[in-house]
């Protein structure tokens, strides 16, 4: 069955609409978009899970510096393709092992990585949730 991801083009990642290309073209279905730019409450609440790690008030300065755009991607195995479509966080390592990959491709440096997606299932369920509120009741149909 289909699943659902949240991807994230960070601000000031350049050729944006090559991005946009690239997702259609490995077979995912753009469900939502909206651009937002984040507060720093959110984006520190978005990136709760790293809150104890040495960049995290940089990773908070960098999401916020401008309009991020939101993604929900929906395909069968969302979660773990979307991220072998971005590669690994780090562009150097991205380059070397998946040059193919968005962040060899499009990611300046290990901050400023270009993409981001849910890390599983579980994840991808609440930053949709936090990101988009509560779309799933949009696919509700109630019969007769
Ligand atoms: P992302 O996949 O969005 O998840 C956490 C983010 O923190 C990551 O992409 C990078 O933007 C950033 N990040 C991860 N590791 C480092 C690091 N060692 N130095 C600086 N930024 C990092």
């Amino acid at each position: 069955p289909p699943e659902d991801t949240l991807a994230v083009i960070k601000p000031h990642t350049e050729r944006k609409e090559e991005i946009l290309e690239e997702i259609q073209a490995r077979g995912f279905s753009i469900s939502h978009l909206k651009d937002t730019v984040l507060s720093r409450e959110m984006a520190e609440e978005f990136y709760k899970e790293h809150r104890d790690k040495p960049f995290f008030s940089q990773l908070v300065d960098y999401m916020c510096r401008g309009p991020c755009t939101m993604m929900v991607l929906t395909k069968e195995n969302a979660v773990d393709e979307w991220r072998a479509a971005m590669g690994p966080t780090d562009p150097s390592e991205a380059r070397q092992t998946a040059p193919g990959s968005l962040r060899a491709r499009f990611a300046k440096d290990m901050l400023e990585n270009g993409v981001h997606g849910s890390s599983n299932m579980e994840q991808a369920h609440q930053k949709i949730q936090f990101i988009f509120g509560d779309i799933g009741a949009e696919s509700v149909i109630i019969d007769g």
